[in-house]
């Protein structure tokens, strides 16, 4: 690896600064992490060079870039200050010599599934610790169902899972979706692009759409019926065109200073050209419902995807809030940081259908929990949910019960490091530093984060 794509050094944490004024900046997050995956994928599908700009450099999107080398598609650092990389992709992808790894992330895993059944070459793909505890069966299955033929750990459930090519290749199917999942569709369209037959999803409520405008700009056939079935056309593969990408800000990381900002006294922030795609942006809407300060600004289309500036201003959130099932998939990674909202607010949260969240990096519903507990905030967990009171006038202890767990989970590291800064942002005579275990994990998405918390508390 070029010893310029290494990535930031991240501070080891939060640092105490009294910041009376609250927090405040004119600033950005990182490139969305699900575009800057899909935008390396797909430009490595093409006999041909396309220029990524704005990437997220974090560990996730080079665990897709390391595994895309492995397969023969070229990625170059062009300038680290733009996050301008060059592609020049392959068609026919080659095989690998080793197993690839996927590191901690489930995105890399589950669309390289599909696009290693259409490249059809024999492969094992395998990552840490949380990724061969997750749910891998849900792309094995439709993916079988479209000819492939995957073996995986436990009876085909989990990674490593292997991939044995066939001469058949793969047929397109109906498929309809059990869970709500943008990877999952996401890896039965990527699959779908090579098959010999138009390739139907019906999703039980929708999910982030990238892929599809992706494919779309590319120059697929890929349309949405009135009743949101998707449909694509059997072999896209041969029409896909390169083009260039422009990564917007990503809005799942644009939620950590939103939140700091939202629930510090006095602050005022503008976070600029954040992504603002409908399935991304369900933590802005529920938190205007309890009053939020959250406006947006420059709106804008951008390569197809809506983007704009985000203005959080102080706010104190009042009122009882409700999330049901419906309302889970554009904020599904948003609920640990929500809770952290919450737990400041007059009010009661009550989070229901969001058993998915049990099989993310890490148990999400018992990670929130077990960690608020140790601070003694009281969470009543659920199956599919889980209920907090919130109290506004929350004061935090000096220390937790026992040392704070991200449990290896960038989001979970982040929720609690903004729980922190904005314990002692509301009750600065009792500022202090919870200890917390793995701060480094945040670089799975974030890895400059604890730099922008500490300059949002200066400025
Ligand atoms: C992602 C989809 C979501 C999300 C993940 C990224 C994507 O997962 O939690 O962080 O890029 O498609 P699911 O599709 O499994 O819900």
């Amino acid at each position: 690896m070029n010893a310029t794509e290494t990535q930031k050094k991240t501070p080891l944490s939060l640092q105490i600064i009294n910041a009376p004024n609250g927090l405040h900046g004119t600033f950005k997050v990182p490139g969305d992490k699900s575009i800057s995956h899909r935008s390396l994928m797909l430009a490595g599908l093409v006999d041909a060079t396309s220029q990524v700009r704005g990437l997220l450099p974090s560990a996730d999107v080079f665990s897709t870039r390391d595994v895309l080398r492995q397969l023969g598609v070229e990625i170059t650092l062009v300038d680290a200050s733009t996050g301008h990389w060059q592609v020049k992709g392959l068609r026919q992808w080659q095989e690998a010599d080793h197993v690839l790894d996927c590191g901690n992330s489930g995105t890399t895993i589950r669309l390289m599934s599909g696009l290693i059944s259409g490249q059809n070459r024999y492969a094992v793909m395998s990552g840490d610790k949380s990724l061969v505890k997750r749910p891998m069966g849900r792309v094995m299955k439709p993916l079988s169902q479209m000819g492939a033929t995957w073996f995986g750990k436990q009876n085909n459930t989990l990674a490593p899972m292997t991939f044995v090519p066939s001469e058949a290749g793969l047929n397109g199917i109906h498929y309809v979706m059990p869970i709500a999942s943008a990877q999952v569709k996401s890896a039965v369209l990527l699959a779908g692009l090579f098959a010999h037959g138009d390739t139907t999803i019906q999703e039980p409520l929708p999910s982030r759409d990238h892929s599809e405008r992706m494919l779309r700009a590319m120059g697929a056939d890929i349309q949405v019926t009135d009743a949101g079935v998707i449909h694509l056309k059997a072999r896209q593969i041969d029409v896909l065109k390169p083009v260039d990408f422009l990564v917007p800000s990503d809005a799942s990381s644009a939620a950590f200073p939103m939140i700091a900002a939202l629930l510090s006294p006095h602050s005022d922030i503008l976070i600029e050209d954040v992504g603002l795609n409908p399935q991304r942006i369900g933590l802005f809407e529920a938190l205007k419902k309890i009053g939020a300060n959250i406006t947006i600004e420059h709106e804008r289309l951008i390569g197809g995807e809506p983007v704009g500036h985000v203005r959080v201003q102080a706010s104190e959130l009042k009122g009882d809030l409700t999330l049901e099932a419906v309302d889970i998939p554009a904020m599904v990674d948003e609920i640990p940081i929500l809770t952290v909202a919450c737990a400041w607010l007059d009010g009661t949260l009550s989070v229901k259908g969001a058993e998915e969240l049990r099989a993310k990096e890490s148990d999400r519903l018992l990670a929130v929990a077990t960690e608020f507990a140790k601070l003694g905030v009281k969470v009543e967990l659920f199956e599919d949910g889980l209920v907090m009171q919130g109290n506004p006038d929350l004061c935090l202890p000096k220390e937790a019960a026992t040392p704070l767990s991200a449990w290896h989970d960038h989001r979970i590291a982040m929720a609690l490091s903004v729980m922190n800064l904005i314990h002692n942002q509301r009750n600065p005579k009792h500022s202090t530093l919870w200890h917390l275990d793995d701060p480094t994990i945040v670089n799975v998405s974030f890895p400059s984060f604890y730099d922008m918390l500490n300059q949002l508390q200066t400025a």
